[in-house]
């Protein structure tokens, strides 16, 4: 039997309690299908940091890169700590110092009810033959540069001069690479279409962008590469959302489409997200925050970290398995059991042991 060693970190708010109600179906989903989860909880977040000074510690970071074959993340952020610094550290830190490239975030419609557009549920705008699925697409999110370096400078802080200048950084290997993984996973998927969105009209240096997804798509023949600057590519989202199936992006834009796809499918409750590089452990955590008006309520949606598990044990190697967990996710949706954030009465609990039930 495959042991996996997962290295988890609950982090802030709702964090831990989803993470704990997802363990549940997710390992039972590995049982199910004949391999093991070795889990290892570590404390890193808001209270710890507070605690002891200590955001990511030097030893911890090296397990992490070199002892696990994933790490499974619930979120960080915490009022009491508004310069956000422990999350840079853990989270961002994560993602630049493993150089996770892609942030890989699918956007799709479990249930006809959960969107808030009338014009898709009433089942107008399908694109699909059989009309299946009507939104079903994934953001190719750039992870390690962009304006999320933090680089710049600032002046006069304080004063009514103050200056504040930060620094949207565009390099052509990392522009290259996150366009070229969006390429590869539309040609492996049967993919028609990618789409790139930038803000070359208005910001020089996206022109890189412009250049680099002509120069990589010529090597994809049988897919389309579309541009749209980023403001009308938002609009399209909310009228047409049917017509996207691979959408690749830089760090800052990437990050509001992605809570804007989240919403056209049901809300961040649901939204999985995945921080990959090819051939390496990635870290899987929901596109959702803290939530820290919802912590320890009960009322969290686990659903967006279960879907992340099933992004994390595909990425382990188990893609039936993967698929088996999203079909059990879809039967509890579709049989009512949802937190009240899509419409339902059942707590974080109850949701997880109807998913683990389903299976
Ligand atoms: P958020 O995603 O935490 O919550 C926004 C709203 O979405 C919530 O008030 C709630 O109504 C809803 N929501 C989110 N997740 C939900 C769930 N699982 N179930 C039910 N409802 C859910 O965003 P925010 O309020 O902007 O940020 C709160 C904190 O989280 C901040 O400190 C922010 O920096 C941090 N954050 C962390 C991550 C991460 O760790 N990956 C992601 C986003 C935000
Ligand atoms: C996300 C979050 C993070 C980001 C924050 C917490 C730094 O919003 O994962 O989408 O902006 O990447
Ligand atoms: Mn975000």
């Amino acid at each position: 039997m495959t042991h996996h060693r997962i290295a988890v970190i609950g982090g802030d708010g709702i964090g831990p309690e989803v993470v704990d109600a997802a363990l549940g179906p997710i390992e039972a989903c590995a049982a199910k299908h004949r391999f093991s989860l070795a889990l290892e909880r570590l404390p890193y977040g808001a209270d710890h940091y507070l605690k002891t000074g200590e955001t990511l510690p030097d030893d911890a970071f090296r397990r992490l890169r070199d002892d696990v074959d994933a790490i499974f993340l619930g979120a960080l952020g915490d009022p009491r700590i508004p310069g956000n610094e422990h999350a840079r550290d853990i989270l961002l830190g994560l993602r630049f110092r493993l150089d996770l490239y892609i942030n890989f975030r699918p956007v799709v419609l479990l249930h006809p009810d959960l969107t808030p557009l009338r014009a898709v549920a009433d089942g107008r705008g399908r694109t699909g033959a059989g009309g299946e699925r009507l939104i079903d697409f994934v953001i190719f999110r750039e992870n390690t540069e962009g304006l999320y370096l933090a680089q710049g400078r600032s002046k006069g802080v304080g004063t009514p001069d103050e200056e504040q200048i930060a620094e949207d950084v565009n390099t052509a290997p990392k522009v290259g690479r996150i366009i070229r993984a969006a390429f590869e996973w539309a040609q492996a998927h049967g993919k028609a279409r990618v789409t790139m969105a930038d803000k070359s009209n208005a910001i020089p240096a996206h022109r890189l962008w412009q250049r680099l997804f002509a120069e990589v798509g010529v090597g994809y023949e049988g897919i389309t590469g579309e541009h749209y600057y980023i403001d009308a590519l938002a609009m399209q989202l909310i009228k047409r959302p049917a017509q996207f199936q691979v959408i690749v992006t830089n760090n800052m834009f990437g990050d509001i489409l992605s809570d804007l796809g989240a919403a056209l499918v049901g809300g961040l409750g649901i939204a999985a997200s995945a921080n990959l590089h090819p051939g390496r452990p990635g870290l899987f955590e929901p596109v959702h925050g803290s939530a820290p008006r919802h912590a320890g309520k009960g009322d969290a949606n686990p659903v967006a970290a279960i879907l992340t598990g099933a992004l994390m044990l595909e990425q382990l190697g188990h893609a039936d398995a993967a698929r088996d967990l999203e079909r059990a996710v879809r039967e509890a949706i579709a049989a009512g059991v949802r937190t009240p954030d899509i419409g339902g009465n059942a707590t974080t609990t109850e949701v997880a042991r109807a998913i683990a039930q389903a299976l």
